[in-house]
């Protein structure tokens, strides 16, 4: 059992890295969001500063490495190396999904990262739908053999809808994520996993106790294109292109949430530090990606990671300076100027 469990990871890993699974034809649609370029900033470069805390803990930019695994032998290596990056340079990260360790207490080894990366911001994860099979107190154990900081809870309906042996019964999750909300022993929040948080779910979500939002939106890696690979009878390479671009995911989870105080994370097909200024100005507290880290991991280990790191945050000091923005809070009073496709689809 534990075997085809790490089988299962080993495979995500290895078809993401390797394999065409990203969006075909939807885009995240921050193409569609212009940043007003200032020619003349009336700012120094050297002032720009995108530090910030989020859920109690320090970041030198507003970036996440989101989940990516957890579970197998070969996780150990890639979470390690994740991890060792991101205390290298002061960010947070996600772990996959917890599911095998709190199956299989013995692979809780291949998500404990705390002895490279004591400081970091460290989420751990579970899927909603998992949330009926292990009670509050499991979670706490398993969150606490790992020192994470909070949980993240991935909503995959697309994901497990398209696979033959899938867990589609998503009846009654908003009560379960309320309830675990309540007594998880660490900040939770919500993810998606690349095809978007939209705002009736953010709605249905705004009175529980959730710190935050991810939007994990479509344009980036598909879900349900992985699936397609590791299920040739399921349904995955159909709804390949299923979901809500990031831009919308975005922009409709901040109205969705307005004036409750939660976070909001943009995610799902940010490759630049372009695109992350979009968000911020849009409104995202932080900006997370998962598959630009785990393609620069299998390729250079945590050295390739630090680069990329590296290259972002610079990406995203240059693109603040060019708008005039010193911090988040400036960028967060910028105007975005959204055109076309998602002007459309905002107006619906
Ligand atoms: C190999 C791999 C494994 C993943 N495993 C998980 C997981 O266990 N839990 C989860 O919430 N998301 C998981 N994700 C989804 C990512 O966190 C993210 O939502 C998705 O890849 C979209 O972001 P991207 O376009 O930047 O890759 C995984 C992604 C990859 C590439």
């Amino acid at each position: 059992m534990v075997s085809q469990i790490e089988k299962r990871k080993a495979d995500h890993l290895r078809l993401s890295a390797t394999k065409d699974v990203s969006f075909h034809e939807k885009t995240t649609l921050l193409e569609c969001v212009e940043l007003n370029y200032k020619c003349l900033p009336q700012i120094s470069m050297n002032d720009v500063d995108l530090s910030t805390e989020f859920l109690g803990k320090k970041f030198s930019f507003p970036f996440i490495v989101s989940a990516i695994t957890g579970g197998a032998a070969v996780s150990k290596k890639v979470n390690t190396d994740i991890a060792e990056a991101c205390q290298a340079i002061g960010i947070g990260m996600g772990l996959g999904s917890m599911r095998a360790m709190l199956q299989h207490p013995s692979l809780t080894e291949t998500y404990f990262v705390r002895d490279v990366a004591p400081d970091i911001f460290l989420a751990g994860n579970i899927g909603a739908a998992q949330l009926k099979q292990f009670s509050p107190d499991d979670l706490n154990g398993a969150l606490g053999a790992i020192e994470a900081d909070a949980l993240a809870i991935h909503l995959n309906a697309a994901q497990e809808a398209v696979q033959p042996e899938g867990d589609a019964d998503f009846s009654g999750l908003i009560e379960k994520i309320a309830e675990f909300a309540d007594k998880i022993s660490v900040p939770v929040y919500v993810k998606e996993v690349g095809h978007g948080v939209s705002y009736e779910v953010a709605f249905a979500l705004k009175d529980t106790k959730i710190k935050a939002i991810d939007t994990q939106g479509a344009g980036g890696t598909s879900w349900t294109a992985v699936d397609s690979l590791r299920h040739k009878t399921g349904f995955g390479e159909i709804f390949r292109d299923f979901g809500l671009p990031t831009a919308v995911s975005l922009m409709q989870v901040k109205s969705a949430i307005h004036g409750t105080g939660k976070k909001v994370i943009a995610s799902g097909g940010i490759r630049n530090g372009i695109d992350a200024v979009k968000a911020l100005v849009l409104g995202a507290d932080m900006v997370g990606s998962a598959m630009p880290m785990l393609k620069a991991q299998t390729k250079n280990g945590s050295a390739g990671i630090k680069k990329q790191l590296t290259d972002l945050k610079k990406e995203m000091e240059i693109a603040s300076f060019l708008v005039g923005c010193k911090n988040i809070a400036q960028l967060h009073s910028e105007k975005p100027i959204i055109l076309g496709k998602l002007k459309e689809w905002m107006e619906n």
